[in-house]
């Protein structure tokens, strides 16, 4: 309790929790301003307003010519510039990468069918506890531990390395979350295909390492926000895994970080956003980058949909040691970040807020 002003934020904080309603149902039930747990600190909301007006967009990369021909010195083009995006922006966007629009446009449909729901639909799916495996819609992941909540719901899948009970997704966008995480998968191997090639790997090594299996999908909704200027959308973070894969609707919010500007991303018809996570930073000892990005509150009056599949770390050593990757170290290339173990990984991920340091800041060696 905040004796100053008599507000309980906690009891607001459990309230809404209890509700299972979501910030979708908040929404929906035509309020015009949000609770107060929801405010964030005028520092942060300083920050977002300032947007990158010289930058427009994070590189597009066509992968039509890698999926259907196998001209070599063209795919060296392609290594290059995945190469020189993952290493300055840690962002982009494929285009022609094999998927159908209509695929993408259905999954979009049906994750967007899922939140329209009624609330007391979408209550049985409802969770707080953030187990390993299985099926959850929840609003705001780090709802107890962030200092303060972020305007989304979320449907959150695993789909690897276990394989899902098919059964367990809600029914409205069951086929559609099954064919999206293959569709996804099969970008995701071509992008890794690319991004090792990059780092003078073989192309096959990030799925030997198991790269491709360990992945969590999630059905983002940012509905509509009466009072946009006072929160975030989700706040400022890193990606912990591999690499994420993000099909999004046409309403936009996603801002990327590049040096010290943040950069609208304008949603492509038919793009994919690709961006590293920290894995991938850490075990190609910095080559690659994972870099901040961060979602604004929606002000149009439709919801903002995403998508996104998180190609997490699944067994990869026997030790459960990880680390920059050897092959990639030399004299005149030290690591730059000492080894890890999962235990360490998990609990940096769940044991805090989104938005606090990433694992890459406490494992960097330093000289
Ligand atoms: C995330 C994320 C961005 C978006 O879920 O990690 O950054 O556009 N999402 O939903
Ligand atoms: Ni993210």
């Amino acid at each position: 309790m905040d004796a100053n002003s008599g507000y309980d934020r906690m009891k607001e904080l459990k309230e809404f929790d209890e509700s299972k309603m979501g910030v979708k149902g908040l929404s929906d039930s035509g309020i015009t301003s949000i609770p107060r747990f929801f405010v964030h600190p005028p520092e942060t909301l300083a920050d977002f307003k300032k947007s990158s007006s010289t930058c427009t967009n994070i590189p597009i990369i066509d992968l039509s010519s890698i999926i259907n021909s196998k001209d070599t010195d063209h795919r060296l083009k392609i290594v290059e510039q995945v190469k020189e995006a993952a290493k300055t922006w840690g962002f982009f966007q494929a285009i022609n990468h094999g998927v159908p629009i209509s695929v993408l446009d259905e999954t979009i449909h049906a994750i967007k069918a899922f939140h329209d729901q009624p609330h007391e639909v979408k209550a049985k799916f409802y969770k707080r506890e953030n187990e390993i495996g299985g099926v959850m819609y929840t609003s705001n992941n780090d709802l107890y531990r962030a200092k303060s909540a972020a305007w989304h719901d979320s449907l959150q899948a695993w789909m690897g390395p276990e394989p899902l009970k098919v059964a367990d997704l809600p029914r409205i966008c069951r086929n559609e979350v099954v064919a999206w995480d293959k569709s996804a998968t099969e970008v995701a191997e071509t992008v890794m295909e690319l991004l090792c090639e990059g780092l003078g790997l073989e192309a096959g090594k990030f799925k030997e390492l198991t790269f491709l299996d360990a992945r969590v999908l999630v059905g983002h909704c940012y509905p509509y926000c009466p009072q946009p200027d006072l929160t975030v959308g989700i706040t400022s973070h890193t990606d912990p895994g591999v690499i994420t894969v993000l099909l999004q609707n046409h309403v936009p919010g996603l801002q990327v970080k590049h040096g010290d500007e943040w950069v609208n991303v304008k949603p492509v018809p038919g793009g994919l956003i690709i961006n590293a996570g920290d894995f991938l930073q850490i075990i190609s000892n910095g080559e690659y980058k994972s870099v901040q990005h961060r979602v604004l509150a929606n002000s149009s009056k439709e919801s903002r949909i995403s998508i996104v599949i998180f190609f997490n770390l699944s067994k990869w050593k026997e030790d459960g040691y990880y680390g920059p990757l050897p092959e990639l170290l030399s004299p005149e290339k030290p690591a730059i970040y000492r080894n890890f173990t999962t235990q360490e990984y998990i609990e940096n991920f769940y044991g805090k807020g989104i938005d606090t340091k990433s694992l890459i800041e406490k494992i960097k060696i330093q000289n």
